[in-house]
């Protein structure tokens, strides 16, 4: 199963994954290419270190979407890699209907909550501004709708009395990095 991962930040869930394909744990998924709609992203600098190729892809016109040209050329890199999957770790941008029908059904995505509460930006924030007792994440198909396709698989991390939105931050992160490799993993040894 060869995997395309988008991101638009500091990769560390792309460095999970591709920890785990080096440990073996990526089950008969391979990481064959890295993009990012951000020209100086970390994500891209992941690329060097595991032997994967890295690209910044020019989204524009749009600032908050993939739409347009920008989606013309992601959509290009993504079909050159001959992606079976596509996986959203921290693309921070709405992809739009004509990508997801080009890739329908094999586009994933990780978000920071346990979907459907707290979907859009910043998930843990929202999480623990509203003092729930549990929040976690979510990998889940993306829809036109953000943040509400069909879930995959979810981890939940407790929120204690004495945590602050860092410490929470670094839960969520570590929950997150432990289920985005597993998700893969399982998706790969299912019939294609
Ligand atoms: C992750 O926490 C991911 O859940 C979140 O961005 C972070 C990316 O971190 N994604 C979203 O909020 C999507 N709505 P990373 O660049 O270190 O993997």
């Amino acid at each position: 199963m060869r995997v395309v991962i988008l991101g638009s930040g500091r990769g560390s869930n792309a460095e999970a994954i591709l920890l785990a394909q080096q440990a073996g744990g990526l089950g008969a998924a391979q990481v064959v290419q890295i993009l990012s709609d951000q020209p100086d992203a970390g994500i891209l600098a992941l690329g060097a270190r595991f032997g994967v190729p890295a690209a910044f892809v020019d989204p524009a016109p749009f600032r908050t979407k993939l739409e347009g040209p920008g989606e013309d050329r992601f959509i290009e890199a993504i079909q050159a890699a001959r992606a079976d999957l596509i996986v959203l770790a921290g693309f921070m941008r709405v992809v739009k209907p004509r990508f997801l029908g080009v890739f329908a059904g094999r586009v994933i995505n990780l978000h920071p909550s346990l979907l459907p509460a707290f979907p859009g930006l910043d998930g843990i924030g929202q999480a623990f501004r509203a003092g729930v007792k549990a929040t976690g994440c979510t990998v889940h198909h993306v829809t036109r709708e953000v943040d509400a396709g069909k879930i995959i698989e979810q981890a939940s991390v407790p929120v204690e009395p004495e945590d602050t939105l860092e410490t929470l931050t670094a839960k969520v992160h570590a929950a997150e990095h432990r289920l985005l490799p597993a998700v893969i993993a399982r998706l790969s040894r299912l019939p294609q």
